[in-house]
């Protein structure tokens, strides 16, 4: 790959010292001035709407504009230097028709100054020194006391779809490293952040951020994001922005339930499934982060800015020594939210999940818990495996209580070894049963955390995060490890490796069941102490990355309470996670539809349970089935308790599921009907090759015999004729094939009655 790389583009100077050039406003009449303030008024707000083509590469420097361009298959992203060299961000959007439309689009720093030059200026990424107002995306103090730091162009280089753009203190020695990934086929470009301390003393960080991304400035945008609790994650709710800042975090060590590292900005606030342009983005981070979204009062200038959460942090970086951020992702779609879910969704396929390379179905799963819980003990569990393997599962996992003393949640985390009186001869023989029956075999736990009433506690009461001589707060009777501390991650490390290497597994399901409390750090100087949220994270990154790579075939669940632990930095490292706790069909509904807007279907866990269930609600089983096929669909059910015909029609189901679980996992989703609104919930995959179409249909409650919608399909070939398959005999129309076209512009009527009505039609590409 040719590499481009470039000198600083002007001699640094100090801020003191006189400019190299004269100042811009000498240079130019009053006429040329204004001139050039119109223009960039005009264009700053709206920036460029047209779509088009232009070169190829996926990063170009434009040395005559001092801009670099990265360009996707449908998107381009441009980055400049003003005349104070400083790095802005020109454009974010559509894709541009050509590059010199750009030489108008350049931001002029001056013209803002009544207010704050940085209000219009659009740093990339601006240091807190000068006069910045807005939310810097670096703060720091340097050993003499100084806290300003006004970041300029040092150089940059080009290798193939990734840019390099290295700032630097105007003074100090002070160094940030860029790193731009362009991913051209997902519209979805990737940055970081690397600071360097090449002081000859030690810089205090106090706010790392990986980047801000900035939408045309204007009024009336909207803001997407997904909040929620335990047993209701991934809630949707969308917003109209105003001045202000609006921080959406976690504090609490992990990803978190309450709210999920994705956000969405769309124009006016007005746009649809389909409809309307949305920026998105998200971070790739699985501890405390942070994402502040930025209406600025002066010039209504959006920007999200995002990166490590601040709240906490102090990172002392010594001379030499570098501190990178976590992945800021962030996309573009002109058709609205559905687009902007489907360019995630492969992405994350494509790019992120660790199949990437070898991408594969996940297969059908079952989980002891709900139907067990602690009472895990070989005969139990190889009844189960059986019932299990004639539904078709393929994946046996053992949940919690197999190790340790661990008869409830009071005892044994931290003890990983297997427990003597429910396995008296260890998991070997049920592992062999269940492989015996065609199954892989998959075990649950929760590294991160010990009981106090355990043997690790006993012998290592220093591991546990704590203030020495201060309360340490329980949460589900657990402390939580210090993961940050080398001999903590390598004892976790070892625990786990043995039991892989003795036993057959092929799956762990990796829980994580409190938030810190008390993140106290004894053993090192107290400057030091703060690194703990990051550090922590990252032995728990190289942890599962060790045990991958020494047990190529191991895939991992993420799972923290249910969906405390979903963001683009662990799905790197696992091929699936737990969605929720909650696994009530109906709820999950809406869990799903928030899910699914950041969030492959793929990586989706979804368990037919029974019931009635958590909240009392009883849902009929071809519902709770066809809920739960829409993700990766697994069965969380005690098998014992069901009839005949439950278990006829469970596999009939996961029958049905293998037959479109490429599509779902694999396909492109279309969300037709919302759970939110109306009493229909309606959702659409279609096959990456087009070859197959599968819809899923979901009754509410129905009120004065009011017939269901008509769903109008879509992302089909109009000209195409399609087999026609319903599930049952809830499909209106009785035909045996019918063209794209009719199936997307008159639709197809279902006779869903009652409450908690379901049906499933698939779809096939006539040749
Ligand atoms: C958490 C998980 C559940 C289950 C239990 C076991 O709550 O989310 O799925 O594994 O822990 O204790």
């Amino acid at each position: 790959m040719k590499a481009t790389k470039l000198e600083p583009a002007r001699r640094e100077r100090p801020r003191d010292a006189a400019p190299t050039s004269p100042p811009r406003k000498e240079r130019m009449g009053k006429a040329a001035m204004l001139g050039a303030l119109m223009v960039a008024m005009m264009l700053v707000p709206g920036w460029a709407c047209a779509e088009g083509t232009m070169d190829a590469a996926s990063v170009r420097y434009l040395d005559n504009l001092l801009v670099w361009v990265l360009s996707t298959d449908r998107t381009s992203y441009a980055v400049g230097l003003n005349e104070l060299d400083e790095l802005q961000t020109i454009y974010w959007g559509g894709k541009l028709e050509s590059d010199q439309d750009l030489s108008a689009a350049r931001l002029h720093p001056e013209h803002a100054s009544f207010d704050s030059r940085e209000t219009m200026s659009n740093l990339e990424y601006p240091g807190w020194g000068g006069r910045y107002y807005n939310e810097p995306a670096l703060k720091v103090t340097l050993a003499s006391g100084v806290r300003d730091l006004v970041l300029k162009y040092a150089s940059h280089e080009i290798r193939g779809d990734t840019l390099e753009i290295r700032l630097k203190d105007i003074q100090y020695d002070l160094f940030v490293k860029l790193t731009y990934k362009v991913f051209p086929k997902e519209d979805i470009i990737r940055k970081q952040a690397e600071i360097e301390n090449r002081t000859p003393q030690a810089v205090t960080v106090e706010s790392a951020q990986s980047g801000v991304w900035y939408v045309p400035a204007g009024e009336g945008y909207g803001l997407t994001y997904l909040t929620g609790r335990w047993a209701g994650e991934t809630q949707l709710v969308r917003e109209p922005l105003h001045p202000g800042e609006k921080v959406l975090e976690s504090r609490r060590g992990n990803t978190s339930h309450q709210l999920n590292p994705w956000f969405a900005i769309d124009e006016g606030g007005v746009a649809d499934e389909e409809h309307g342009r949305v920026w998105f983005g998200a971070l790739g981070w699985s501890g405390n982060w942070k994402l502040v979204v930025e209406d600025t009062p002066a010039a209504h200038q959006v920007r999200v800015t995002g990166g490590y959460n601040d709240f906490d942090f102090s990172w002392p970086l010594q001379p030499g020594e570098r501190l990178s951020t976590p992945p800021y992702y962030g996309g573009f779609s002109s058709h609205g939210f559905g687009e902007a879910s489907r360019l995630m969704h492969r992405f994350e396929r494509n790019e992120i999940l660790p199949d990437r390379a070898h991408p594969h179905v996940r297969p059908v799963l079952y989980n002891s818990w709900e139907a067990t819980t602690f009472n895990v003990e070989e005969p139990g569990q190889k009844a189960l495996a059986e019932k299990a393997a004639k539904l078709g599962v393929e994946l046996f996992v053992m949940d919690d209580g197999w190790f340790g003393k661990r008869n409830d949640d009071h005892a044994g985390l931290g003890d990983w070894y297997v427990n003597p009186q429910k396995f008296p001869h260890g998991l070997q023989p049920l592992i062999s049963y269940v492989n015996s029956l065609g199954m892989d075999f998959g075990l649950w736990f929760e590294p991160e955390m010990v009981n106090p009433d355990s043997d690790l506690y006993r012998h290592h009461p220093d591991w546990a995060m704590n203030f020495p001589g201060r309360p340490r707060s329980e949460a589900r009777n657990q402390l939580v490890l210090n993961m940050a501390r080398d001999d903590v991650k390598e004892y976790i490390f070892g625990v786990l490796d043995k039991m892989l290497s003795e036993n057959n597994i092929k799956y762990i399901k990796w829980d994580m069941n409190r938030h810190f409390g008390e993140p106290g750090w004894a053993e090192v100087p107290v400057a030091e102490q703060k690194e703990i949220w990051v550090k922590y994270v990252r032995n728990v990154y190289e942890i599962i990355d060790r045990l991958r790579a020494k047990h190529p075939n191991l895939e991992i669940e993420s799972c923290s309470g249910g969906g405390g632990r979903v963001d683009l930095g662990i799905l790197e490292r696992v091929n699936v996670v737990w969605t929720s706790d909650n696994t009530e069909a109906f709820d999950r509904l809406g869990i799903q539809e928030g899910f699914s807007y950041a969030y492959t279907p793929k990586i989706m866990s979804a368990w037919v349970t029974d019931v009635p269930n958590l909240n009392g609600r009883s849902t009929p089983l071809q519902f709770r089935f066809l809920v739960a096929m829409q993700g990766a669909l697994g069965v969380g059910a005690n098998l014992n308790k069901w009839t005949a015909e439950d278990s006829a029609l469970a596999t009939r189901m996961i029958s049905t599921y293998k037959s479109i679980r490429e599509t779902v996992q694999n396909g492109n989703l279309y969300r037709l009907f919302s759970p939110r609104q109306g009493g229909l919930t309606a959702n659409q995959y279609v096959s990456s090759d087009g070859k197959q179409a599968v819809l899923f249909a979901f009754l509410h409650s129905q009120q004065y015999l009011r017939p269901a919608p008509t769903i109008c399909l879509r992302g089909l070939d109009e000209n195409a004729t399609y087999r026609v398959k319903p599930l049952d005999d809830k499909l209106v129309e009785k035909q045996e094939a019918l063209s794209g076209a009719f199936l997307m512009r008159h639709g197809l009527n279902l006779d869903l009655t009652g409450d908690y009505d379901s049906t499933l039609v698939i779809l096939e590409r006539m040749e």
